[in-house]
């Protein structure tokens, strides 16, 4: 199954990254159809609000959107996975959906590059803090991206309580819970 992840944290080998790789394990996905973007890594600017898009169906900025975008249009799954910073999605995640404009259904320009429509979205959220509310807030909005683009939630997937990579190191009833989940979702496909 071709799979597009879009990982918002600053850290590409971090927590949000190592828990999307063990559902994806648990998915059975072969690494080679994976595609990973870690959104610290890349070149991304913030949308300039001039609504060009409405008008011709395309930005007028030319970054690593392209590239996402093309992988999310190859693909059968979109993972999007989020630490909390400031209880929310990270920036990096929210300049990347603001800069989605061009694609979403509020967007009703013909010419506007389509995003095939029968793809499953699956959301991660990781925090420090112990309680679940950040982390539903942040799976809130990665579903509400995925409505905009017709993207079909499978599965959300909510880690809490850790900090450093360290702190889910020693969690190993999470990882063996996001493999087992992986699993699960794979069942459901
Ligand atoms: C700028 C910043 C802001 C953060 N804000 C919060 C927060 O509001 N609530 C929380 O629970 N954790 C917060 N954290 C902690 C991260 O969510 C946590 O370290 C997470 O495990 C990082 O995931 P990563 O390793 O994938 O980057 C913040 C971390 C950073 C760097």
């Amino acid at each position: 199954m071709k799979t597009t992840v879009i990982n918002g944290s600053a850290r590409s080998n971090g927590s949000t990254a190592y828990i999307i790789t063990k559902i994806l394990e648990g998915m059975n996905i072969s690494k080679t159809d994976i595609t990973s973007f870690c959104l610290g890594q890349t070149n991304i600017k913030y949308c300039l609000g001039c609504k060009n898009c409405y008008k011709t169906g395309k930005c007028n900025q030319h970054d690593d959107v392209d590239k996402i975008m093309q992988s999310i249009v190859e693909s059968d799954l979109i993972v999007v996975g989020s630490p909390s910073y400031w209880g929310d999605i990270t920036g990096q995640l929210k300049v990347f959906f603001d800069r989605n404009t061009p694609f979403s259904d509020t967007n009703e320009n013909e010419l506007k590059l389509k995003i095939p429509a029968g793809k499953k979205g699956l959301s991660v959220a990781v925090r420090a803090g112990k309680t679940e509310r950040e982390n539903i807030h942040i799976i809130e909005s990665i579903e509400h991206y995925f409505g905009h683009l017709h993207i079909t939630p499978i599965g959300k997937f909510s880690c809490t309580g850790i900090d450093t990579f360290e702190d889910l190191m020693k969690r190993e009833d999470y990882i063996e819970k996001a493999f087992e989940y992986g699993k699960y979702l794979r069942t459901t496909m």
